[in-house]
């Protein structure tokens, strides 16, 4: 039987990216263009930056992604692309290209969540059934968790009420005057450092509760650095590269602590075998290996996006399409981006004349 090629294409934050899936798994080519080096200046994503660039990246990367995989667009069965959640002029270039391809060549339109995507990077190049899980998604704007039934039936068991995890890593490593992205360089410095040196705050909000609340971590962080009533002067500049270390080991510990916790919680909650873990965040191995450790001893299989799959890339994108594809739920040409799930869910209703 041929297989069913799908063009995924991602621009709902600062990487453009695209990738040529087989089957909801198979990847077949996948190209990802980053921006963090226009970011890093201002510490952090500057939307229209990210669309201008996206403008400028967008073809020679859909050119790499089909040239590396010997393919064209009468190979491909459809055009996916990530069209919510994320920054509204970002995902409107990406929305753009994708509708203008479908167009072209007429191809249906598949209209993909960015979330719900970053698990479907779980399943790619992976052989194991997943389902049912409770799966986690952390990432720079969403921690969220997950009951999910097949990869296109997904209920919200609980989110973030403020900053994002991965958004706190960024925060608490601009705190430091680490350099952005914030997560790849607390890691890194953690490694040096103990993570029992300082008791940062874990916020549990109320009983059972799978939503999740990380401003206060990050504002104990910036206390620490500057004072209690942060009048104090910044002391980050003259502190030991221990007591840095120090600090980033121990904000680390305390937002995995809660996120392992929590998601331990949903699994028993709902009473799933099987953990799913995706999003930028999921690259952490402290992380992983906490995760990995309390899932083995609940009796819980845990299956972890490869990291070169947890941050931002069309690979997951084109997986979700293909499932979307099979499901019969393609998009209308009208298709717009939409920053909120709310809008989204009107844009999509709309553009599937549901
Ligand atoms: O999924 P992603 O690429 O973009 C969003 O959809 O937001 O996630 C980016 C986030 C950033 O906040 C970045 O600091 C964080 O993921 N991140 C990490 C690591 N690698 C990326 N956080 C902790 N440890 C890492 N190794
Ligand atoms: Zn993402």
């Amino acid at each position: 039987m041929s297989k069913t090629i799908i063009l995924g294409i991602e621009s709902s934050c600062d990487e453009t990216a695209a990738a040529l899936v087989a089957d909801g798994r198979e990847v077949i080519s996948s190209v990802v263009s980053s921006q963090i080096d226009l970011h890093q200046k201002y510490g952090g994503v500057v939307p229209e930056i990210a669309a201008r660039a996206h403008i400028e990246n967008i073809l020679p990367v859909l050119r790499e992604t089909f040239d590396n995989a010997g393919l064209t667009s009468k190979d491909i069965a459809a055009v996916a692309v990530a069209s919510y959640p994320g920054l509204t002029p970002a995902l409107l270039i990406g929305v753009t290209a994708a509708k203008t391809l479908a167009w072209a060549w007429q191809k249906p339109l598949l209209a993909v969540n960015h979330l719900h995507s970053h698990l479907q990077s779980v399943m790619l190049e992976q052989e194991e059934d997943c389902f049912p899980a409770v799966a986690l998604v952390v990432s720079g704007g969403h921690t969220s968790l997950y009951k999910c039934t097949s990869p296109v039936n997904l209920e919200l068991l609980g989110c973030t009420l403020d900053d994002a995890a991965g958004e706190a890593f960024d925060k608490v490593a601009a705190i430091l005057k680490l350099p952005y992205p914030g997560g790849p360089s607390i890691e890194k410095l953690a490694k040096s450092g103990d993570p029992k040196a300082i008791r940062f705050p874990r916020t549990w909000l109320e009983k059972g509760s799978l939503n999740f609340s990380f401003s206060g971590v990050k504002t104990a962080v910036l206390y620490h650095c500057r004072g209690q009533d942060m009048l104090g002067e910044d002391r980050v500049g003259s502190m030991s590269e221990k007591e840095k270390a120090d600090i980033a080991a121990s904000f680390q510990a305390a937002v995995i602590e809660v996120l392992v916790r929590k998601t331990l919680r949903a699994a028993e909650k709902i009473k799933a075998t099987t953990v799913l873990l995706g999003g930028g965040v999921a690259a952490n191995t402290t992380l992983r290996n906490e995760l990995q450790n309390k899932c083995l001893e609940a009796g819980l299989k845990l299956i972890g996006a490869e990291k070169k799959y947890c941050t931002d890339n069309a690979a997951m994108v084109a997986g979700l399409g293909y499932h979307l594809l099979k499901a019969g739920l393609t998009a209308e040409l009208s298709l717009e981006p939409a920053a909120s799930d709310n809008q989204a869910q009107d844009f999509i209703r709309k553009s599937r004349k549901l």
